[in-house]
């Protein structure tokens, strides 16, 4: 029998009903935009969260208004068992959408495991097309296996998202290469503002911003239309006249949609995130494994739910340290 949902509201009206849980900070891939070439210092095994924790840990969200849960990572499939988990998730009372954001290496072979669970969407990452770039992006020659995974998913009916991160000297000859993906392709293709949590791989800048990126595809597809965004959406829609798929824009760094933003993150070692550029606001692992009852864990995420800040530069300013790059979008989960 459904369960009837309570909703939980912040300190700003915002319904927080999405949970984006990093089940790992580990990556089988390298990208520029998240970390340096040598990797980052992953956190020792006994200190991330164990599934049983998570699973504890969104079994107690549900109950205050969660309904929708995105693992990512790292990779989310660099984690042993991570399918086991997946179908104990999805028994959680409460939860209706469960899913995750990949960089589809290691993803084909576990697509019809996904279909089963009832998976409905993933995202993928993916910033170009051409392998070479592919690979200087990555650090990894990978593109084949990203693309089977691409392909499983469709075939398989499970809709896609793919994530390209715009980088000014890197992929900006693959934007139009990527929307025209969506001519074919039943497939929604998302550029993303590149954001500065690259964990020291280089200096942030932000040469191409979500109007620099929508002039540059206007002028090689004038057809494109904006179109309604669900709310919580991060992306502004468009479409394309005659395409099957669509796009959309992701302003990651311009934050223009943290007015309706309805998510919490859970770092890999239980750290609480009520927005992706705060620093942490509550240490759920220490909590846990101190002993903490259900009722005083429940306590300690409503209190940290009626502090959020407002929007992103907020979150930002109230931060202990102040540069962004000290951290990697690996160990914040995206
Ligand atoms: P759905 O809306 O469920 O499809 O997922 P999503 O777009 O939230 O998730 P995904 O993991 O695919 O993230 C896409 C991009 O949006 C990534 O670069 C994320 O870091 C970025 N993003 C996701 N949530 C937020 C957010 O709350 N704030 C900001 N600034 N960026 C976000
Ligand atoms: N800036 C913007 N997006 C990023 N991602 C990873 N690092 C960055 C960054 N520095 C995106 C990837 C992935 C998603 C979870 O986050 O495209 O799909
Ligand atoms: Fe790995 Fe994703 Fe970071 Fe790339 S963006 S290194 S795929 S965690």
């Amino acid at each position: 029998m459904p369960v009837a949902s309570p909703v939980l509201f912040d300190n700003h009206g915002r319904p927080l009903e999405y949970l984006r849980l990093a089940v790992t900070d580990r990556c089988n891939l390298r990208c520029f935009y998240c970390m340096p070439a040598e990797g980052i210092e992953y956190v020792p095994k006994q200190e991330l969260l164990s599934y049983e924790e998570m699973e504890r840990l969104v079994t107690l969200l549900a109950g205050l208004g969660v309904r929708k849960v995105r693992l990512t990572g790292g990779e989310p499939f660099v984690r042993r068992d991570l399918v086991p988990f997946m179908e104990r998730l999805a028994r959680i009372p409460g939860i209706d959408d469960l899913s995750l954001t990949t960089n589809g290496v290691l993803t084909a072979p576990y697509v019809p495991a996904l279909k089963q669970l009832g998976v409905k969407a993933v995202n993928l990452s993916l910033d170009t097309l051409d392998r070479t770039r592919f690979a200087r992006i990555t650090r990894r020659d990978e593109l084949p296996r990203v693309l089977d995974t691409l392909y499983a998913l469709l075939e398989a009916g499970i809709t896609v998202k793919i994530n390209a991160v715009v980088m000014g000297g890197q992929n900006i000859e693959d934007l139009v290469p990527l929307a025209g993906l969506t001519r074919e392709l039943p497939v929604d293709v998302r550029f993303i503002e590149e954001m500065p949590f690259n964990g020291g791989s280089h200096a942030p800048t932000l040469p191409w911003n979500h109007v620099r990126i929508r002039e540059h595809l206007q002028a090689h597809f004038p057809g494109l239309m904006p179109t309604a965004a669900a709310p919580g959406d991060t992306a502004s829609h468009y479409t394309i006249p005659g395409h099957a798929g669509s796009i959309g824009i992701i302003a990651a760094f311009s934050r223009t949609f943290c007015g309706t933003c309805n998510r919490i993150r859970l770092t890999a070692e239980g750290g609480l995130k009520t927005c992706l550029y705060d620093q942490g606001v509550l240490d759920v692992r220490a909590l846990l494994r101190g002993g903490a009852s259900d009722e005083v864990v429940v306590e300690a995420l409503k209190s940290a739910f009626r502090h959020r800040a407002a929007d992103g530069f907020e979150a930002e300013r109230q931060r202990p340290v102040h540069q962004l790059s000290f951290e990697s979008m690996s160990t914040i989960g995206g």
